[in-house]
């Protein structure tokens, strides 16, 4: 099993969103194992995008995710990284695909609703910057576990 940290974006928040696209994650199986609301600090949303601090949209990527609240979420299950990129979409929202959650919510490439970690490191890194303190994580089986993985799949 992997956890994976998705944060739903001011632009989600500010338009009701937050229940359609948590709707979707819990939908596909995916297992809800951290959530808090926050305006975040600048300095956390600066690191958070360090990756990306030399480039030119990096000023204004901050301030955009620092301007209202945003839903931090970890979840986990089987591939949970690659599950949840793939349900977000392509970055640019204009161009994803339909059936996606920057496909079917969005037109733009700044506001596009959804952040997802990007591979087992920044996974790590991201659930320890927004959910470090101490049991911000849950380990609980749903009841419909059993149901959701065929038993070889749970190893
Ligand atoms: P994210 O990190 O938010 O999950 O999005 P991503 O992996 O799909 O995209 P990434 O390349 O990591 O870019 C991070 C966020 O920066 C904004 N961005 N704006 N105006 C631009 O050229 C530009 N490029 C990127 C987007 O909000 C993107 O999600
Ligand atoms: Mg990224």
């Amino acid at each position: 099993m992997e956890r994976t940290l998705v944060l739903l974006k001011p632009d989600a928040v500010q338009r009701g969103l937050v229940g359609p696209i948590l709707a979707r994650f819990e939908q596909k199986g995916l297992k809800l194992v951290g959530l808090k609301l926050r305006q975040f600090p600048k300095a956390t949303l600066e690191q958070h995008y360090s990756v990306h601090k030399e480039r030119p949209f990096f000023r204004s990527l901050v301030e955009f995710m620092g301007s209202g609240p945003v839903v931090a979420l970890a979840l986990e299950g089987k591939n949970a990284i690659a599950v949840v990129r793939k349900l977000m979409g392509k970055t640019n929202s204009a161009e994803a695909e339909p059936g996606t959650i920057r496909g079917d919510y969005g037109m733009s490439f700044s506001n596009n609703l959804v952040h997802g970690s990007d591979g087992p490191e920044s996974a790590a890194t991201e659930l320890k910057l927004f959910f470090g303190g101490a049991d911000e994580l849950v380990s609980w089986t749903p009841a419909e576990s059993t149901w959701i993985y065929a038993p070889e799949e749970l190893g």
